[in-house]
Parts: structure tokens; C-alpha cells; sequence
């Protein structure tokens, strides 16, 4: 069990986050002498015997998610998922345009804001935050891909390149469109310069974490020609004293 720092100070008590695997040896009271309230476990649906053990113990499912993947030796997108928006590099006046959009496109996403003890404001922060980090530290993306009308952005789509047993790949960050402006393929527009990017970089695939019951990113990934992998269960327990 980690302790998650950016949680612990976000919401004030000491949250860990683990694949879940500890619990098929570890009690709940080490943790608990150890000072957690709050654990966070991220587990593979395929292991539903887990799933079940940490839901006897007090575990509860908060989202469900699935990673898309796109191979990048074999790459073609289809022509009518562009739109007309203008898709160009993130700029730094663009980063209280791109923090607004997250407020309002998060808003109510994700196992933080369906965990009902957890204060919404401070759930709505973590994506607020994360947004202003990517705008602003290149250790949170490598690059910033912006959606504009009129230079002002509708939409973005953040990525790190990463490497998995030497194999360098595109991992998306954050990903949303202003409301106003969803069903219009800006989505997808940013999805497809996202490919073309990580075509440049050489990179060997691209992937997105998409929540399962996201019907509109699902369809992006789909239109997209991604493949959908590794669903997981996010799921949290709190520890009374
Ligand atoms: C996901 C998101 C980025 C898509 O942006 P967008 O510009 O609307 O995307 P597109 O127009 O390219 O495609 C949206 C697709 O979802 C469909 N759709 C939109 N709302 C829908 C709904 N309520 N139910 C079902 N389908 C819906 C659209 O019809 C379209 O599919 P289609 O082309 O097959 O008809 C946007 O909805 C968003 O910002 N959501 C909130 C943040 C978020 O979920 N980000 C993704 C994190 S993984």
C-alpha cells in the first residue's frame, strides 16, 4: 500500500492506493494502525474472486474503466472524423481556457465524486488542478493538443510518451471538450491528431483510460479505431477508527 500523497493533503486524511492484491493475505486493521482512512484500490475485473474478497471486507465499486489502444505501426483514420476545428499546439495564455473547460467537462466524473464522503468541491480540484499541471509542468505531458474557434480553445487532449518493456507508446492525459460545443467531432479530431503526433514520435501505439460508462468517449475510441483492453474497477473502503 502507497500512500498517495497529492490525496492525503487534497482531502485532509491519509489515502492509500494499491492494485488490491495485498488483501488476499492482509488484513484491514494493518492498514488501519498504520493511519489510512481512506484506500483507494484500482483491480483487475478479470479477478473476480478478488473483486468479491475486498467486497466482503467493505470495499465498494466507485467507477469502472477500460484502456483503448491504438497500433501505430498500422494507423489510418478515417477521413470523415474530422471537423472543422482548428487543431494547433497548446500556448501558455491558453491555460485558463483549457483549466475552465476542465471544471466544467469533469465535473461529477469518476470514482472521487462518486464516493459521497469526499467533499465535491475538492473532487472537482483534482481536475481543475491536473489541467493547470499539464498546462504548465512538462512533467505531466509531453504535449498539449488544443481544439480553437477563433484561437480561443473548445477542446484538448493531453500526452506523455512512456515506455513499457522498452517499447515507447502514447499514454493520454486529460482529454475534454467545452459542452458547448460536444457532437461535433472536436473529440475526435483531437483523438486522430493525437495518433498523427505519436506517428511522428515513433511510437508504437497510443492509449486512453476511458471510464465504461462514458458512452461519448467510447464511441471517439471506437470511431477511432481503437481497441479496447485491461478493464479495471476502481474501488474504495474507508477505515473508521
Ligand atoms: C468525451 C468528449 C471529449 C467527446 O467530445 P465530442 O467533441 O463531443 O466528441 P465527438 O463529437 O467527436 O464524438 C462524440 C460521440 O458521442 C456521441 N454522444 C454524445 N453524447 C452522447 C450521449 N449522451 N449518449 C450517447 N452518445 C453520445 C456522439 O453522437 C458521437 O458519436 P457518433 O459520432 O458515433 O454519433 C466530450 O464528451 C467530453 O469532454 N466529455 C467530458 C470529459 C470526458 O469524458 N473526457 C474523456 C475522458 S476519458
Amino acid at each position: 500500500m502507497e500512500e498517495s500523497i497529492l490525496d492525503s493533503n487534497r482531502f485532509g486524511i491519509k489515502v492509500g492506493k494499491t492494485d488490491g492484491v495485498e488483501f488476499k493475505t492482509t488484513s484491514l486493521d494493518e492498514f488501519k494502525k498504520k493511519g489510512f482512512r481512506l484506500l483507494i484500490a484500482r483491480v483487475s475485473m478479470e479477478d473476480i474472486g478478488l473483486i468479491n474478497l475486498m467486497e466482503d471486507i467493505g470495499f465498494r465499486v466507485k467507477d469502472t474503466q477500460v484502456t483503448y489502444k491504438h497500433d501505430l505501426l498500422n494507423h489510418s483514420y478515417p477521413e470523415h472524423l474530422q471537423s472543422s476545428a482548428e487543431v494547433r499546439q497548446f500556448k501558455s495564455s491558453d491555460t485558463p481556457h483549457v483549466v475552465e473547460i476542465a471544471k466544467i467537462a469533469f465535473k461529477d466524473y469518476g470514482h472521487y465524486f462518486n464516493d459521497e464522503r469526499l467533499a465535491k468541491t475538492k473532487c472537482l480540484e483534482v481536475y481543475a488542478d491536473w489541467t493547470y499541471n499539464i498546462c504548465t509542468n512538462s512533467d505531466f505531458a509531453d504535449i498539449i493538443l488544443i481544439a480553437a474557434e477563433n484561437d480561443i480553445p473548445t477542446g484538448f487532449l493531453s500526452l506523455k510518451k512512456l515506455q513499457s518493456e522498452g517499447r515507447f507508446y502514447a499514454s493520454a492525459g486529460l482529454h475534454a471538450v467545452n459542452p458547448l460545443h460536444w457532437g461535433k467531432n472536436i473529440g475526435s479530431s483531437l483523438v486522430a491528431a493525437g495518433l498523427d503526433w505519436a506517428q511522428r514520435m515513433n511510437l508504437q501505439w497510443c492509449e486512453h483510460n476511458v471510464l465504461v460508462t462514458n458512452v461519448p468517449v467510447n464511441r471517439v475510441m471506437i470511431k477511432a479505431g481503437f481497441k479496447p483492453s485491461k478493464p479495471v474497477a476502481t474501488m474504495h473502503c474507508w477505515l473508521d477508527i
